[in-house]
């Protein structure tokens, strides 16, 4: 193994590295009609091996007077699932308006879009209200995008039965980007407006994501930008959360959302898990703390498994010999006693601290 430290580096580049666990609060409160689909995900979500397998830590809050109770500052992400009426009191929706606006994530399922309809703030978080649903049948949901980590698992037609969701407004007037809609000839729609909503243009929205959602602005001092956004209106019934497919596609909604790093447990931002320690160290030299003269390259020869941060950076550490020097910076980053080879990875800033470790800045 030449460099271990390379597909360390490479990975933070696809996907950013979550230096903490991200924490995520699941909200599940029905103040208007409850789905008996809630308990059963909640079951299915509340499991280590998810939480272990799409890297998030999950607390799951029933009750609006428990999620007026949550400190939100300590969350990545809200995740709110067939949340009904008004699911939050008036200090609720103020505190999560500031969570927004701090770069907090937000992720919805179902009927999170038929919640809290005065509350423009939420409304454009999620992007657009629900107006009515047919009656429960298959339908056939077509993919629009085959690369977003939330579809990518799909098929171009995913046929099954559900709730085909109708809007009030078009989520693409609040930024959104589709993901998925349906197909108009496989379902009978039998549903009833509730209003004189305008016509939403075709493809019909079923799915979407929202990279820089509106309730963010203006962020607040610290944040580093505005926090993503995802909501699928797909959810309905117990067996879809039972499908697999489904499973991967809410999770992976929420895992984009939180890998925009925004927040704490990305090393940034003023929100979040930020229990990692800054000295834990991700990369060591197998090379002998002594130098040896002539001597201008070692190797990374082994990295721990978590890489954490309080600062306000994505920092790695790496222990080197106390007396390294950094001679130049870049896509390679060549100490005069320590070579790293990190190619392809744009480095900002290499340096070490009072203890000699290595400091490289990405
Ligand atoms: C869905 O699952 C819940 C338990 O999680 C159960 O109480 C409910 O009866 C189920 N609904 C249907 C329609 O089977
Ligand atoms: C999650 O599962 C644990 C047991 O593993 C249980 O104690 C806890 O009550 C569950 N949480 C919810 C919200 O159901
Ligand atoms: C998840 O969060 C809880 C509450 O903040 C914490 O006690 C627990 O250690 C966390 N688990 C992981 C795996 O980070
Ligand atoms: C929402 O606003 C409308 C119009 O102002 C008002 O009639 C209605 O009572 C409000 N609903 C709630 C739940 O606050
Ligand atoms: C699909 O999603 C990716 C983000 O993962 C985005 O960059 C791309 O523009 C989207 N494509 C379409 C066709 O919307
Ligand atoms: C609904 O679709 C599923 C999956 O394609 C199929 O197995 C099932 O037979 C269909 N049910 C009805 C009532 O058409
Ligand atoms: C639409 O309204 C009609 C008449 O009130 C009712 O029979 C039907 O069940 C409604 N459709 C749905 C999907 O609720």
């Amino acid at each position: 193994m030449r460099n271990p430290l390379f597909p360390l580096l490479s990975a933070l580049l696809l996907s950013p590295l979550a230096l903490a666990v991200p924490s995520v609060l699941v909200y599940t409160y029905a103040a208007g009609h409850a789905h008996d689909s809630i308990p059963t995900a909640i079951d299915v979500l509340n499991h280590t091996e998810i939480e272990a397998q799409y890297g998030v830590n999950f607390t799951f809050i029933q009750d609006q007077l428990g999620f007026n109770q949550a400190d939100l500052s300590t969350f990545d992400g809200v995740f709110f699932i067939s949340t009904t009426g008004e699911a939050l009191d008036q200090a609720g929706q103020a505190a999560v308006k500031t969570f927004f606006q701090s770069g907090g994530v937000y992720t919805g399922v179902h009927a999170a879009a038929d919640c809290l309809y005065n509350d423009t703030t939420y409304g454009q978080a999620v992007g657009a209200w629900f107006d009515y649903r047919d009656s429960l049948q298959n339908a056939t949901f077509t993919r629009l995008n085959n690369t977003h980590p939330a579809t990518q698992h799909l098929p171009d037609r995913w046929t099954f039965m559900e709730e085909v969701y109708h809007l009030r407004n078009d989520p693409r007037d609040n930024g959104a980007t589709i993901l998925l809609s349906v197909d108009q000839t496989s379902f009978i729609n039998d549903g009833n407006t509730t209003g004189d909503y305008p016509a939403i243009p075709a493809p019909q929205p079923i799915a979407w994501y929202i990279d820089s959602p509106l309730p963010a602005q203006p962020l607040l001092e610290g944040a580093p930008k505005a926090g993503r956004s995802f909501y699928t209106s797909l959810g309905h019934s117990n067996e879809t959360w039972h499908d697999e497919l489904f499973i991967r596609h809410v999770m992976s909604g929420l895992k984009w959302a939180l890998d925009g790093a925004s927040t704490r447990a990305y090393g940034v931002g003023i929100v979040g898990n930020g229990n990692g320690d800054a000295s834990t160290t991700v990369g060591v030299t197998s090379s002998p703390p002594n130098h040896q003269p002539g001597v201008t390259s070692y190797t990374i020869t082994s990295s721990a498994s978590a890489a954490t941060s309080t600062s306000n950076t994505n920092t790695i550490q790496i222990a080197a010999a106390a007396s390294a020097q950094s001679t130049s910076m870049g896509n390679a980053v060549i100490m005069s006693k320590c070579k790293v080879q990190l190619t392809g990875v744009a480095v900002d800033r290499v340096d070490h601290d009072v203890d000699g470790r290595i400091r490289v800045q990405i």
